[in-house]
Order: C-alpha cells, then sequence, then structure tokens
C-alpha cells in the first residue's frame, strides 16, 4: 500500500490518498498538541503506539457492533482507512467531571455524574472548538435530526463499550471525544480512540494515563499510554 498525496497534515496525524479512491492511509505523528493547538511538541514514539492502540480500540468496538473506518493496519505508525465525508462536529461523553467543564459550570474535578452527559462540540481551533448543540447543528446544515441521533446513540454505545474494557483493566473512562463520518450512505466511527482524545485515571490511585500528563507538563506522557496499553493487553510493536 503506497502513500501518493498528503491531502492533510492536523496536529497529530497526516491522511493520504493511495491508487484506491475509497482508502486513505492514516499517518500518526509523535506531534502532540492541546488547547486549540497552542501548546505543541513532538513527544518520540507516541505516533506508534496510538496507531496500535487506536487499531486495537476499534478492533474491540467492531467486535461489539459498532462499524468504524478502519481497513487495517499496515505498520508501526500506519493505517489504512475509508475515505470518509467527516462532520465537522465532536461528539464527547462524561462519565465524571474533568478539563473544560470544570471550568464552565464550576465542579469540582473527578466529580461522578449522574448520567453519563453527552455534548457536541464544533471543530474549529480558531474558535477553540465551541460547545454546540443540535439546533445549531441543524440550523447551520452540518448534520441531520437523524444523523444526530444516529451519532448520540452510536457514542453512548461506544462509552458502554469502552468503559468496562477499561474498567476490567483497571481504570476509569472519565471522558472521551470521537468524530464520524459517511461512506455509502452509513455513519461511520472515525478519527482515531487513544489516550489523546479521552482521559483515563488509575481505578485506585486516580493518576492520570492520558494527555492531561501533557496538558499539565505531569511527564511520562508516551510511558503512560505504553502503561495503558500492556494493562489491556495490547502487543505493541516499537
Ligand atoms: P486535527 O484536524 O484536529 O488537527 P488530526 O491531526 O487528528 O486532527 O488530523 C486528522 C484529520 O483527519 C481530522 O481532521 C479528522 O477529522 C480527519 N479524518 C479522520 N478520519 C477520517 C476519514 N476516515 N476520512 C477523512 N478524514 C478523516
Ligand atoms: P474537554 O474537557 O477539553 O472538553 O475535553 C473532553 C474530552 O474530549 C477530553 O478527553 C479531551 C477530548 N477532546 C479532544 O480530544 N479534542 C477536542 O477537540 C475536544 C473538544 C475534546
Ligand atoms: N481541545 C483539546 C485539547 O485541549 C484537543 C486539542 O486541542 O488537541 O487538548
Amino acid at each position: 500500500m503506497k502513500k501518493i498525496k498528503e491531502i492533510t497534515k492536523g496536529k497529530a496525524k497526516s491522511m493520504f490518498t493511495t491508487e484506491n479512491q475509497e482508502h486513505l492511509i492514516m499517518h500518526f505523528s509523535d506531534d502532540t498538541s492541546a488547547f486549540d493547538g497552542k501548546k505543541k511538541e513532538a513527544l518520540l514514539g507516541k505516533g506508534v503506539v496510538n496507531n496500535q492502540f487506536n487499531a486495537f480500540i476499534m478492533d474491540h468496538l467492531k467486535q461489539n457492533g459498532i462499524e468504524t473506518h478502519l481497513v487495517e493496519v499496515i505498520d508501526n505508525s500506519d493505517s489504512l482507512v475509508y475515505r470518509l465525508d467527516m462532520f465537522p462536529i465532536e461528539c464527547v461523553i462524561r462519565n465524571r467531571a474533568s478539563g473544560s467543564i470544570c471550568k464552565r459550570l464550576g465542579t469540582e474535578d473527578g466529580l461522578i455524574l449522574e448520567n453519563p452527559l453527552f455534548e457536541f462540540f464544533l471543530k474549529d481551533d480558531d474558535l477553540g472548538d465551541p460547545l454546540i448543540n443540535d439546533e445549531h447543528i441543524i440550523s447551520f446544515g452540518w448534520a441531520t435530526h437523524e444523523q444526530i441521533l444516529e451519532m448520540k446513540k452510536l457514542t453512548y454505545k461506544v462509552n458502554e463499550i469502552l468503559s468496562k474494557l477499561f474498567l476490567d483493566s483497571g481504570l476509569i473512562l472519565v471522558d472521551f471525544k470521537v468524530e464520524y463520518g459517511v461512506h455509502n450512505g452509513k455513519i461511520l466511527l472515525a478519527d482515531e480512540f487513544t489516550p489523546d482524545g479521552c482521559r483515563l485515571w488509575d481505578s485506585e490511585t486516580m493518576k492520570k494515563m492520558d494527555k492531561d500528563r501533557f496538558r499539565q507538563g505531569l511527564g511520562d506522557v508516551v510511558e503512560s499510554y505504553h502503561q495503558v496499553a500492556d494493562r489491556l493487553g495490547m502487543n505493541i510493536k516499537t
């Protein structure tokens, strides 16, 4: 499988066309960014662990009935995916309050929510990924009512499947972000699920094992991602 042309270079990944128009190669780089691109650093080995971490999670979700864009892993830092029409929105579920919601609502970090909380954000770094609701999405034509319902249903299901997976390995899935796109009229889970886009805390010590280590300058970022992968029984090739 050959990369032909880089079509997007994002904050953590690059997408390349291939000989097959339906497919893209998703390259995970070591680039790490937070606060909508305001804090940036290359963390050696992050791309390699995240590509394989993502494939493990996408495979697990597929086995549990969630259709994803992943076709196959190509090598340590690259995967083949279906080329989708992406929704310009991010779907977040929070099981506990942490991060932006604490600032927004003055909530204590780690507060267990009565019910998993679903939120939409607009994917726009220049605007700081603002919180939006169903009405904005419909009024601006970013997705239809049916597509909104489907994305919510899928994201709640992802939360159920992965909360259990992580808890079985002694990790609390505090919150996460996923993205979706359309392929042949069907909504597929796209982009990535890695410690870059979720919060994972050790269930005994509450130690942060995710990108908050980078955001908060706690160190050992890639090492923590490997520890999570080891706990889940992933065999990461370096
Ligand atoms: P960002 O855009 O936030 O800087 P990345 O560095 O992760 O993010 O870049 C990956 C980009 O590719 C994102 O904009 C994401 O929405 C997009 N993307 C993810 N999966 C697919 C796919 N299957 N088809 C087309 N675009 C995708
Ligand atoms: P937040 O606390 O910044 O709103 O983020 C909630 C969760 O979603 C957290 O695990 C980080 C993830 N997330 C991203 O990875 N990218 C984003 O652009 C947003 C808005 C959230
Ligand atoms: N807004 C998220 C963060 O603060 C995602 C990002 O900007 O990469 O990390």
